[in-house]
């Protein structure tokens, strides 16, 4: 599982090294692409750098941070105490990552899957990290981008999501500038991300093993491996009490939230009516499979706006923009084609409410890429509530549950 990156010298690859300097000689972080979202990451073995990561997002330092790895050696180096990552496994017929977890790095590493393991007594790892827990969460990303940045530092990389905290999660570099900057110097800007939702968080330490967030990796895929197919959801977010206690520590802040009121409409509610509407200066809808317009025809003018446009470079930061090492641009290029999707400007007739309108389409993965975007945009616009058609999450073979978890987070209920 070790690679080399072979890509030719050239800018790109300069402003990947000069990032990966960043990491190791300052405290600052760097905010970096993964396939999930943007992450804002530092050296998960130096408390000082680990500790600037909390400043700049102003997050509570009880919410633990997960760490990115580019490579199984260089995990279980970590795992050994050791600074360095040496091939194979790390004492000869010991493997210090748990059995339980075997088929799921197989099957999803690199990817969008968090694991929980015990915090070695003699790691090199900040204690900042895991925030007073004996526990922490380990991920291998699949952007190229995160793994080269990954082996150019050669440190594993404490990485939340680079949002302010309680934000929606960034899933462009726009977004992150727009939340951070003046408080970090440098942004990896890879486009807008693949999947749009973070990891899932899985820890197979309890008994049965247990999903603490949903995310990238649905739960029917996670059943399907061996030792996993009991699997039990760890996590909460529908309102009927219930006596699941959450897990994730992050779930009891707020989160997820836009300035903007949120109504979730979940699958089988009634859509807003033009009356309730009429109330308003401002609303946004986001809409998936079946609301096909956001009011009929009581609507005139259509204006069609670029959510994350073309618009202005960061001033302040670093920008790197489109950083595309050679031998990866193919592979960038598709990554690139997922675009954020558009908002349509209508005006109420009679009255005269602004209404924007994003349809993020029925595939459940392209509702996943543009929520966090949408969210934001609709901010920008400064609309007074948002409402959302939330949709159908009950099969778990796809990443549905992770799109109605976040939007149930960041929303009032309506059922
Ligand atoms: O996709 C992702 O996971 C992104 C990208 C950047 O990798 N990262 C991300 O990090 O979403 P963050 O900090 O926004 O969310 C980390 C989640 C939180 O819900 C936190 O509570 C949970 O992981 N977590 C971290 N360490 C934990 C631990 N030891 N036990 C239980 N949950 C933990
Ligand atoms: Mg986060």
């Amino acid at each position: 599982d070790e690679w080399e990156i072979k890509y030719e010298e050239g800018k790109d690859y300069e402003s990947l090294q000069r990032a990966a300097e960043e990491l190791v000689n300052t405290d600052t972080p760097v905010a970096f692409p993964t396939e999930t979202v943007y992450g804002l990451g530092a050296d998960a073995t130096r408390s000082s750098a680990v500790k600037a990561i909390f400043a700049a997002k102003g997050r509570p330092a009880d919410n633990p941070l997960i760490v990115h790895f580019h490579s199984l050696p260089q995990l279980r180096a970590l795992l050994s105490g050791r600074r360095e990552s040496v091939d194979g496994i790390a004492e000869a017929g010991h493997d210090p990552i748990p059995e339980i977890y075997r088929p799921l790095i197989e099957r999803f590493w690199p990817g969008p899957l968090t694991i929980i393991l015990p915090a070695p007594a003699n790691s090199t790892l900040a204690p900042e990290v895991t925030a007073g827990l004996t526990t922490f969460g380990a991920r291998m990303p699949r952007s190229i981008l995160a793994l080269s940045l990954l082996r150019l530092c050669g440190r594993p990389l404490a990485a939340p999501s680079a949002n302010a905290s309680t934000r929606p999660s960034p899933t462009a570099a726009e977004h992150v500038f727009d939340d951070l900057h003046g408080r970090i110097h440098t942004i990896i800007d890879g486009g807008p991300c693949e999947v749009g939702v973070e990891s899932t968080v899985v820890d197979g330490l309890s008994s049965p093993p247990s999903i603490l967030r949903p995310g990238g990796i649905a739960v029917e895929q996670l059943r399907q491996c061996p030792g996993w197919e009991n699997v039990a959801i760890g996590y909460k977010d529908k309102q009927e009490g219930g006596t699941n206690k959450p897990r994730a520590p992050g779930m009891k802040y707020r989160h997820y939230s836009p300035k903007a009121e949120v109504v979730l409409f979940e699958v089988g509610a009634e859509k807003p009516g033009v009356g309730e509407i009429r109330t308003r200066k401002s609303v946004g809808f986001i809409r998936t499979r079946n609301w096909t317009t956001a009011l009929g025809h009581d609507v005139h003018g259509t204006k069609t706006m670029h959510p994350n446009g073309s618009t202005s470079n960061p001033a302040q930061a670093t920008h790197i923009p489109e950083c595309t090492p050679p031998r990866l641009s193919n592979l960038l290029r598709s990554v690139i084609q997922h675009q954020v999707p558009h908002a349509h400007q209508y005006t109420l007739k009679d009255g005269g409410t602004v209404v924007w309108d994003i349809d993020l389409g029925a595939d459940t993965e392209g509702v996943a890429r543009g929520l966090f975007s949408a969210l934001r945009e609709l901010d920008k616009k400064g609309v007074e509530v948002i409402y959302v058609e939330g949709i159908d999450d009950t099969n778990g073979d796809d990443i549905a549950a992770a799109v109605m978890n976040r939007l149930r987070k960041a929303a009032e209920i309506r059922t």
